[in-house]
């Protein structure tokens, strides 16, 4: 067995953004680079972890010690946290699932138009679905321009959740694409805890910290 706090825990983390197809060629994407989930990923094996990491497409390389499932789009990544879920008491869903997907992807490559009108219809709330019958510790993230707190409590509680991590993506020097972040971290009971801007290499020690006095 391998050394370290988390020796024994099995997590599932989610990372990166979704692609969903418009057509063979074209899809619509976010700018998740995949940087958070990564960290935290290696974070738990270097702690003692075993991890599993559903991946959407990122240009990452793969942290060492860590199983990688690669997923596009948001309805393969919820088939593939359906099908892992069960195997982990922590999941961390830190990935930037598409809001939105295209009611039906073109055959063909859509040939230009003047104008061009893409009938989006809602993806599944993978964490959301995983709140309703919860397993595991489940920690999810808030990625918000503003109203920051209000918002990340209110999903707290919505999606039935036991912790999320609330970053502000507005400002161009953390979140979103960057080698860094900051976050605070919301609980049911404990008091929030406010991380300033580090690495996301060091946040995702810290956020563990938390995790384990929450577990
Ligand atoms: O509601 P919102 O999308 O802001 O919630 C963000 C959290 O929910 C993140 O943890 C994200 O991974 C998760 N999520 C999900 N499935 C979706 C959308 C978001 O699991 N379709």
């Amino acid at each position: 067995k391998k050394k370290g706090d988390f020796s024994g825990r099995k997590f599932l983390i989610t990372a990166g953004p979704t692609r969903e197809a418009i057509d063979p060629v074209r899809y619509l994407t976010n700018r998740s680079s995949g940087r958070m989930g990564y960290a935290l990923a290696a974070a738990a094996v270097a702690r003692g972890a075993e991890v599993l990491l559903i991946s959407g497409p990122v240009a990452l390389e793969r942290p060492r010690g860590v199983e990688v499932y690669p997923v596009q789009s948001a309805e393969e990544m919820y088939q593939s946290v359906m099908s892992l879920k069960d195997k982990a008491d922590i999941i961390i869903m830190c990935a930037a699932v598409a809001d939105y997907t295209p009611v039906t992807c073109a055959e063909h490559k859509m040939k230009k138009q003047e104008r061009l009108r893409i009938d989006l219809t809602r993806t599944k709330d993978i964490l959301a679905e995983l709140g309703k019958d919860k397993q595991a510790f489940l920690a999810g993230f808030a990625a918000e321009t503003q109203n920051l707190e209000g918002y990340a409590k209110d999903k707290l509680s919505r999606k039935n959740l036991d912790m999320i991590i609330a970053n502000d993506v507005s400002g161009p020097e953390t979140g979103f694409d960057s080698e860094y972040n900051a976050v605070s971290i919301y609980t049911e009971k404990g008091a929030a805890v406010h991380l300033e801007k580090d690495t996301k290499r060091n946040l995702a020690d810290r956020i563990l910290t938390e995790i384990a006095k929450n577990i």
